[in-house]
C-alpha cells in the first residue's frame, strides 16, 4: 500500500526537485502539499508547488497556502540561491492552478484530525511554521502522525549554511522546530553532511535534460542556475534526499539520536545538536548515504515523468 504523506514545502529549486520526485514515486500516496515562506515569499512558493505538481501530473493534489512569515522572526528569503522566482528563473509550461480552499493550517489539522493513530508521514522540507502553528492549535493531532521526515539541520553544530551553527531551514524558525519537536513523534532527519555527501554535478544535470521531457528540462533549467548560483562544479540537492529516504531507505545509514534546538542564545539560534549516544530515541538521524546509487535512482525516477 502506498505511504500516505503530507508534503510541507518552499520551492525552491531543491524542493522543486522533491515535488517531481513525489510526483514519480508510486510508492507515496500524496494526501496534500502545504506552502510556507522560506526560500522566497508564500505568494512565490504557493504558485510554484501548484505548478510543479501539474507539470508531474498530479494537478489533483490541494496545495494548501500557509504561513508568511516565522513565528516571531522576519522572514529572510535568499532569492540569490533559489532566483527571484524561487526556481532559478525558469518558466514553467502551463499554467500554475489555483491552490485549495483552507489554509495550511487548517489542512494540516484536517487531515491530521481524521487520520487513524500514526498513520501519516510528514515532509518538511522548509521552515517548520505551518506544522508549528497546527501543533500549537491543537496538540492532539500529533498522534496521527506516524513520521515526520525532516530536511534540516546539521550533524556538526558548527557545520550550518546559514550561519555557522544553523541550517537555513531551522535556522529560519527555530521556534516552530523546536514545537514540533517537542511534539515528541517519531522522526528521520536528513541533515546537510549527507545530502553534500550526494552532491551532483554537471554531467548529472546533462543527463537529466537528456530525458527531454518537460520535468526533466525545467528540472536541469533550474539546476543550471543553482549551480551557478553556488559557483561550484558540484551542488547538493538537499530536499530530495527526504522522498528518495521514503522510497529507498536501504540507500541511507540512520542512527537514533537525542536532538536539542537551539531557540535561546540568538547568535546561536537554529543550531541543531545531535547526540548519538543513545539507541532508544525515537529520532533518527542520516549519518551518510550510498551516493553513488542515491545520484542514480534520483535520475532514474526524474526520467520517468
Ligand atoms: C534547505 O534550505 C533551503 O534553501 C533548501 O530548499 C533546503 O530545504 C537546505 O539547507
Ligand atoms: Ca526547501
Amino acid at each position: 500500500m502506498a505511504i500516505p504523506v503530507i508534503i510541507d514545502t518552499d520551492p525552491g529549486i531543491d524542493d522543486a526537485l522533491a515535488i517531481f520526485l513525489a510526483c514519480a514515486a508510486p510508492e507515496l500516496d500524496i494526501r496534500a502539499v502545504t506552502t510556507v515562506a522560506g526560500n522566497v515569499g508564500i505568494n512565490r512558493t504557493t504558485r510554484n508547488a501548484a505548478h510543479l505538481l501539474s507539470l508531474g501530473g498530479r494537478s489533483h493534489v490541494p496545495v494548501h497556502r500557509g504561513a508568511d512569515r516565522p513565528l516571531r522572526q522576519e522572514l529572510a528569503t535568499i532569492e540569490d540561491i533559489h532566483g527571484q522566482n524561487g526556481l532559478g528563473g525558469v518558466e514553467l509550461p502551463g499554467t500554475a492552478p489555483a491552490p485549495a480552499e483552507g489554509s495550511a493550517t487548517e489542512a494540516l489539522i484536517r487531515h491530521l484530525a481524521a487520520a487513524a493513530p500514526e498513520s501519516l508521514t510528514i515532509v518538511l522540507l522548509g521552515p517548520q511554521t505551518n506544522l508549528a502553528l497546527a501543533l500549537q492549535k491543537q496538540p492532539g493531532i500529533a498522534r496521527a502522525v506516524r513520521e515526520f521526515v525532516v530536511m534540516g539541520g546539521s550533524l556538526d553544530p558548527e557545520g550550518g549554511n546559514s550561519t555557522r551553527y544553523a541550517e537555513f531551514n531551522i535556522h529560519t524558525d527555530p521556534e516552530a522546530a523546536a514545537i514540533v519537536l517537542a511534539a515528541g513523534r517519531p522522526m528521520t532527519w536528513i541533515p546537510l553532511e549527507v545530502a553534500r555527501q550526494a552532491s551532483v554535478d554537471r554531467a548529472w544535470i546533462e543527463a537529466l535534460r537528456a530525458g527531454g521531457g518537460p520535468c526533466a528540462l525545467a528540472g536541469a533549467a533550474m539546476l543550471d542556475f543553482y549551480l551557478r548560483a553556488f559557483d561550484r562544479p558540484q551542488a547538493a540537492l538537499y530536499d530530495p534526499l527526504t522522498v528518495l529516504w521514503l522510497i529507498a531507505p536501504e540507500l541511507f545509514d540512520l542512527r537514533p539520536a537525542t536532538l536539542e534546538i537551539e531557540t535561546l542564545d540568538a547568535a546561536r539560534a537554529g543550531q541543531t545538536r545531535f547526540d548519538l549516544a543513545t539507541s532508544t530515541s525515537q529520532i533518527r538521524v542520516a549519518t551518510r548515504c550510498d551516493d553513488r546509487a542515491v545520484r542514480t535512482r534520483l535520475l532514474e525516477r526524474l526520467l520517468r515523468l
